[in-house]
């Protein structure tokens, strides 16, 4: 593991957010999360993933749900093409899979309401694969470490070979969400907390003054 990777996932170790959706390896649970966290801030998830989870603890309940029941614990997510797209991933699942989630991001993404990000964020989190997922915080984040100038296309190249040479190939969806964590609590687009950051010695931008 290079030091870099290390230095971000110990940092996560220490100081990771305990949001509901990190205490479980459920790829259902894991899911209903990204599913949620698509559009919606993580503070307002919270409390509507732990009713979820209550109300249709495994996939099988979404399934066989009434429009009735599912839009009563979606009410106030907005978005409403999230939750009929996810009940019909959860019937394919059922149907194509015998219930089993697959677990490749290549299956992921075929399923309804899963792209990209979501597809990597599932088989990091949950499988163990090592996609990097790449959101508005990575890039910012991307952005400094690098020192690169903003909307280049060949400053995604150089984001992407850096990520697919730094994530964890044992530990992807931890280091995934330590860069969550990251830019949302300090790699922040206003005044950065460089003071804290645990990663500041890799950083071209604050070592460069920039
Ligand atoms: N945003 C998208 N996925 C997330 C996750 N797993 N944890 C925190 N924020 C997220």
């Amino acid at each position: 593991m290079s030091s870099f990777t290390n230095h971000i996932l110990s940092w996560y170790y220490k100081d990771k957010k305990q949001f509901p959706w990190r205490q479980t390896r459920d790829a259902y649970k894991i899911w209903v999360s990204e599913i949620m966290l698509q559009q919606t801030q993580v503070q307002t998830v919270i409390p509507y993933y732990n009713r979820w989870i209550k109300k249709f603890p495994t996939l099988k309940h979404v399934a066989t749900a009434s429009d009735n029941e599912l839009f009563k614990h979606w009410e106030g997510l907005g978005y409403y093409q999230r939750v009929k797209n996810f009940r019909d991933a959860c019937k394919q699942v059922l149907d194509d899979y015998n219930g089993i989630i697959p677990n490749t991001k290549q299956e992921l993404i075929n399923l309804k309401g899963i792209g990209d990000y979501t597809g990597s964020a599932i088989a990091s989190i949950a499988f163990n694969h090592p996609h990097y997922v790449i959101d508005g915080n990575v890039k910012r984040i991307m952005s400094r470490l690098l020192c690169l100038p903003n909307f280049l296309s060949k400053s995604m190249n150089k984001i992407d070979k850096f990520l697919s040479a730094q994530i964890s190939t044992q530990y992807p969806g931890d280091f995934n969400q330590a860069l969550m964590d990251l830019g949302r609590y300090i790699c922040t687009p206003k005044t950065p907390k460089c003071a804290i950051c645990p990663i500041s010695e890799y950083c071209h931008a604050y070592l460069n003054d920039k």
